[in-house]
């Protein structure tokens, strides 16, 4: 039984969460994509409205015979996964500028914690420039998000500034 987390802050999840995950689901028999509560950053969408997105979303995955559960996590990962029984941590790399912080991330976890392998993906090129916060940053000042996130984030964004 093969078992990878893939943490993140998902606020919100974009397309190139979900093709690392597709990827993921070829290497793993269960992914738990868990996302991070961290009281010191003022996300856009509550844990709660992520979770939702994120099962809604994760559901439409073609992921073969590879389970996908939804999660919470605080405190550090490693110990997370540790309780998980899981044996990896999955990280999307997108450009060579990812590179450096998520090798000192994943250098830092294996200090941590030896027995727990972190796995670089790639996503596809289409998604290379795409993260959560330009998402964001895009979605506030009117641009179209059309291909960058799923329908149904979109349609959160657009309720949660309108107020509904
Ligand atoms: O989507 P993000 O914001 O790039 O995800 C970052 C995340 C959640 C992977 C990272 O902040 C994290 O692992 N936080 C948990 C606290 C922890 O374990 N810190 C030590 C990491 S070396």
């Amino acid at each position: 039984m093969r078992r990878a987390i893939y943490p993140g802050s998902f606020d919100p999840v974009t397309n190139g969460h979900l093709d690392i995950i597709a990827r993921g689901c070829k290497l793993f028999d269960e992914i738990i994509i868990a996302i991070l509560i961290n009281p010191e950053k003022r996300p856009f969408f509550t844990i709660e409205e992520r979770r939702e997105m994120l099962s809604e979303v994760t559901g439409q995955i073609d992921s073969g015979s590879c389970r996908l559960r939804v999660d919470s996590f605080a405190g550090l990962l490693v110990q997370y996964a540790v309780a998980q029984q899981a044996q990896a941590i999955v990280r999307g790399i997108r450009a060579i500028s990812d590179y450096e912080f998520e090798l000192q991330m994943a250098l830092m976890n294996r200090r941590l914690e030896p027995s727990i392998e972190t796995v670089f993906m790639m996503p596809a090129e289409a998604y290379s420039y795409v993260s959560s916060r330009l998402v964001k940053e895009v979605f506030l000042l009117g641009g179209a998000l059309d291909g960058l996130v799923p329908v149904p984030v979109e349609a959160r964004m657009k309720e949660k500034v309108s107020g509904h």
